[in-house]
Order: C-alpha cells, then sequence, then structure tokens
C-alpha cells in the first residue's frame, strides 16, 4: 500500500446524531477518554449547547463567543485516526447538522433505551437516508429501567425503515443490569459502575460457569434469550451496514463507560473510510493524488479576542500540507494556506498535513463562504450542500439608518456563513430574514451588534415560506411579470419566490408549471 492509501484508509470521519437528551454529549465524552483524548470525563459536558431557556443559552454564547461547541475531534485509537463531528443540540440549528452530515462518512446513532426513537433521530435519520450514510446504533441508559430490547429493535426496524443486527445482547435492565454478551466473539461482559472502564469482568463463552456463578438465574434467562435473538434478528451483514441497509446494534450505559468501546471498536473495524465525493463534473476518490475539498461549515467568533472566521473544510481526496498553494474554485483564487488547523480533543494545532477525510479549519475574514471548493487547480464543485426552505420570516429594521450599509454587509456576511437566510425582495427595499429554528435570529442580532455595530430590530412579515426557482429565463420572466411582489434575490443572488400562505404557493405553481419551486438548494 502506498503512504496516501495507507492514510487515507485508516481515517474514520463520523458524526454522533441523536434526540437531545439521549446522551450524544455522554458519548462524546466517553468516546474520547477511550481514545486517550481527554483524561478527565466533564469537559466535553462543559461545552455542551444549552439545550433550555433561550436566555441561558444566549448568556454562553456570549461568554464564550457565538459558538460553543468546538466541532470537530480528532484522535488517534488504535491504528485508526478519529475524525468526530460535533453537530448542535438545538434543533433551531438543525440547518447546520444537515451541511456537517455531508461532510463526514457515517454516523452512530444514540437511542434512549426508556424513551426509544423520537423524533429528532427521525428527522437525523432521513437526512442520513439521502446519501445512505452507514450508521451504528448505541441503545443508551440501560442502568433505567426502559423498553424491552426486541421491542426497541422492532421500533428501529418499523420506524427507521432500517434492519437491525444486534451485536451485543443485554442482560437485564435498570437494577438488574448485568452487562452485555457479544454476539460475535461469545464474551460476557459484567456491567460494574464502579469500575473504572465500566466493566469489572470479561469472560468468554454463554456456557461457562461462571455466568452462573456471577448472575445466578439470569443467566438461563440470558442463554434462552441469545438463543430467541439469533433465531429472530438479523446477523450483521458489513456489506448491508456499509450500503446504508442495516444497523449493527449495541446496547450499553454511556454514563458508566459501559458498552462505549464496543462502539468505538465497531467504528474503527467495520465503518468505511473516506468515500468518493460527487462533484458537479465527476466522483473524486479520496485516494486520488490531487488534493481536493469543500467547506461544510463557518464559524465565528471561536476566539473572541480575534474576528477571524474558521472554514471547517472535509478533505476529500489527496494529501494536504503547511503551506501548499489550493485554489478557492468559486473566485479563481489561489493562496498558499500556512495557517491551517486541526482540532484535537482540547488543543488545537497547526495543521502540517492532512489527508482525505480530515477535516481542517482555515482562518479567514470572510472571503470563504459555505460551500465553497478547493483544489490544485482543477474547477470541480462538489455537490450535495443543502440550504432548506426557511419556515420563519422577519423583516429586519434598523435603529439608526445611517448604518444601513453595515446592515447590508452583516446580514450578507452571516448569510453566507449560514446562520441565516437573507431575501431581498425584488419590489422594495426591505431586507428579509429566513430561518428555521427562532434562535437564529436572536443570534444574528446578537451578532449584528456586537461584530457589526448595528441594532436592528425583526419584524414579523407577510412571508410564510420560500422556494428556489429552476426554469428557463422565459418561464421566470413570466412569473416576474405576473408576481412581482412575490419575486426576491437570495443571499447568493438565486431568484426565490415569497409566499404568504400555501394557497398562494400552490397558486403560482399550477400558473407555472414550467417552473421548478425547491424546497431544499444546494450550495454552491
Ligand atoms: P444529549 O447530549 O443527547 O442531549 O444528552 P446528554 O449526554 O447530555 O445526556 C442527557 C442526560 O442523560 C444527562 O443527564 C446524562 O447524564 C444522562 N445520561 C447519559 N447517559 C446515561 C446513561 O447511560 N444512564 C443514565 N441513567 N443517564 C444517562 P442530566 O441530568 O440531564 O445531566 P447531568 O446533570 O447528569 O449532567
Amino acid at each position: 500500500m502506498t503512504d496516501l492509501l495507507q492514510e487515507i484508509s485508516r481515517r474514520r470521519t463520523f458524526a454522533i446524531i441523536s434526540h437531545p437528551d439521549a446522551g450524544k454529549t455522554t458519548l462524546t465524552e466517553k468516546l474520547l477518554w477511550f481514545g486517550g483524548a481527554i483524561q478527565v470525563a466533564g469537559e466535553v459536558r462543559a461545552r455542551k449547547a444549552s439545550r433550555h431557556a433561550t436566555s441561558d443559552w444566549m448568556e454562553l454564547e456570549k461568554q464564550r463567543g457565538i459558538s460553543v461547541t468546538s466541532s470537530v475531534m480528532q484522535f488517534p485509537y488504535r491504528d485508526a485516526i478519529v475524525n468526530l463531528l460535533d453537530t448542535p443540540g438545538h434543533e433551531d440549528f438543525s440547518e447546520d447538522t444537515y451541511r456537517t452530515l455531508t461532510a463526514v462518512d457515517s454516523a452512530v446513532m444514540v437511542i434512549d433505551s426508556v424513551n426509544g426513537v423520537e423524533s429528532r433521530t427521525i428527522q437525523l435519520l432521513k437526512v442520513c437516508r439521502m446519501r445512505d450514510t452507514p450508521i451504528l446504533t448505541f441503545i443508551n441508559k440501560l442502568d433505567r429501567e426502559g423498553k424491552e430490547p426486541i421491542d426497541l429493535l422492532d421500533e428501529i426496524e418499523s420506524t427507521l425503515e432500517m434492519e437491525c443486527a444486534p451485536m451485543t445482547w443485554p442482560i437485564g435492565m435498570g437494577k438488574r443490569f448485568r452487562g452485555v454478551y457479544h454476539l460475535y466473539n461469545d464474551s460476557i461482559a459484567f456491567f460494574d459502575p464502579q469500575a473504572e472502564k465500566g466493566t469489572s469482568e470479561i469472560i468468554e463463552g454463554l456456557n461457562n460457569p461462571r455466568l452462573d456463578e456471577a448472575i445466578g438465574d439470569q443467566a438461563e434467562e440470558l442463554r434462552m434469550q441469545v438463543e430467541l435473538v439469533r433465531g429472530a434478528s438479523h446477523t450483521f451483514d458489513k456489506e448491508k451496514y456499509l450500503a446504508g441497509k442495516q444497523t449493527p446494534v449495541f446496547f450499553g450505559s454511556g454514563v458508566n463507560n459501559f458498552g462505549v468501546q464496543s462502539v468505538l471498536d465497531a467504528l474503527v473495524d467495520y465503518a468505511p473510510g473516506p468515500l468518493a465525493r460527487a462533484s458537479e463534473n465527476r466522483q473524486v476518490a479520496p485516494d486520488e493524488n490531487k488534493f481536493s475539498g469543500f467547506v461544510f461549515k463557518i464559524q465565528a467568533n471561536m476566539d473572541p479576542k480575534h474576528r477571524d472566521r474558521i472554514a471547517f473544510m472535509r478533505v476529500c481526496s489527496g494529501h494536504f500540507e503547511r503551506g501548499m498553494k489550493i485554489k478557492q474554485v468559486s473566485q479563481g483564487k489561489h493562496f498558499a494556506v500556512n495557517n491551517a488547523i486541526t482540532f484535537m480533543a482540547q488543543d488545537r494545532n497547526t495543521t502540517e498535513e492532512a489527508w482525505a477525510g480530515d477535516i481542517i479549519g482555515i482562518p479567514n475574514h470572510g472571503s470563504i463562504r459555505l460551500g465553497d471548493t478547493f483544489t490544485e487547480g482543477e474547477d470541480l464543485k462538489f455537490t450535495g450542500i443543502p440550504s432548506f426552505a426557511p419556515d420563519l420570516f422577519r423583516r429586519a429594521q434598523i435603529k439608526n439608518p445611517l448604518k444601513m450599509k453595515q446592515l447590508q454587509k452583516g446580514l450578507q456576511q452571516l448569510a453566507e456563513e449560514g446562520a441565516t437566510q437573507l431575501f431581498k425582495p425584488l419590489a422594495s427595499n426591505d431586507l428579509i430574514l429566513g430561518a428555521v429554528g427562532v434562535l437564529q435570529f436572536d443570534v444574528v442580532a446578537h451578532r449584528l451588534e456586537h461584530e457589526y455595530a448595528v441594532e436592528c430590530v425583526f419584524e414579523a412579515c407577510t412571508w410564510a415560506t420560500a422556494r428556489w426557482l429552476r426554469g428557463k429565463d422565459e418561464d421566470i420572466k413570466a412569473l416576474l411579470d405576473k408576481a412581482p411582489g412575490n419575486m426576491a434575490l437570495d443571499g447568493a443572488g438565486d431568484y426565490v419566490y415569497l409566499a404568504p400562505n400555501r394557497v398562494n404557493l400552490q397558486m403560482a405553481q399550477e400558473r407555472h408549471p414550467n417552473v421548478k419551486f425547491l424546497e431544499t438548494r444546494e450550495i454552491y
């Protein structure tokens, strides 16, 4: 194997998806701990974006600069280099989560054994489905009285329409939780919340007399269950997992460290390395010699003392080296990158080298946009970074009209970062903000005030939904002539139809059958 191939094939780049409170933060923290990337648990928790009241959240943001979560954590584990991408816990920032999911090769889904499959998990899974992202499942909180494991598997299979292949099987739950049986290793790990890694002992074999000695009657119960489970559930099939059709399932208790290492091992053993990416022009294979990557996230104020923004770039192919000259395809500009950043669990280092699968941060002053492709020269455009039609709209009303220029600039930049969407109706001078979650408006108001020194209020407005338009020039023009009051340009200069209600939208669609009204738009 060449060095390039070797480096690439050991990368594992993934995100954790879950409903709030299922245990994503806990699992993140424990994965880092098992990976040796943090010494004491508790560090990630402190960074967790509050899912509580807006006021708490804003307070946190103020103290730490706008983004509380460190978005990327890299650490070595066994022979692998693991890149864990964090996603905001709050539903109002789901656009950010969706974009992050375009930068991973697989995902870990955390399910709370008490609550089963919850709404946000369903939503996020739909996004993973769009790209057939392989999913590994961790059923958490077995130390509590939850649903029966077999019912949980049924629930996953029916709600998420995915086969489940149990990899481990729990021995009891709640007060009677004794550990898990590994269906493929034929080993049993006993649960002990007092033990450092949550496990007091690991034994081999379901018929081992030590099992009866340790857990008494539950041993026979387990043997019967295992027989049943082996007969009634799916056998793990790596190909199906990689195709996103089957999910291997692990049981455990994150807060007690139990079951976490099996997830980490499974990521290394089964999860895919960097996958090929679609571009407008062609498929780009990770082991191509030439470097390429795309920006899936822009984060401002990571360091409140500096105004810099960090563009998070997923390396899609080849090898990046410090000082390398790369091309920002959208601008046709080349520049040498000397100050890229690699994010470890706690530290950031200047990136000396990175390979396909890695995420590097590029500091900039606003010249890099969401969705930007970078290459060594080829005019590639990676596709698939989504922007969603917002459900919430506000009109920005400035307090001091002399600051109009700053407001325009601020909103333009915040839209390019993906903090909000911006619409400029053709028939007025309004600046309309669109969002998927209401907290986005709070963030924008806060940032306009602190970064652009503009105070403004956001007023309710008549718009209820937006659609991006695609069609021949003459068809778009016909729509423009018929409904000039509904037409707007978005932050990127793309035509958008703004509708005050669904009926209006439907009528416009019926009257203009040659125009496509898109609910999602890909950012280039
Ligand atoms: P999230 O990021 O998905 O929102 O979930 P998070 O990890 O913050 O976990 C949500 C709550 O569930 C936390 O309790 C956490 O301690 C608890 N938890 C996580 N894993 C387990 C587990 O295996 N068993 C049990 N019983 N609880 C678990 P909290 O009270 O909200 O926070 P804290 O006060 O414990 O920090």
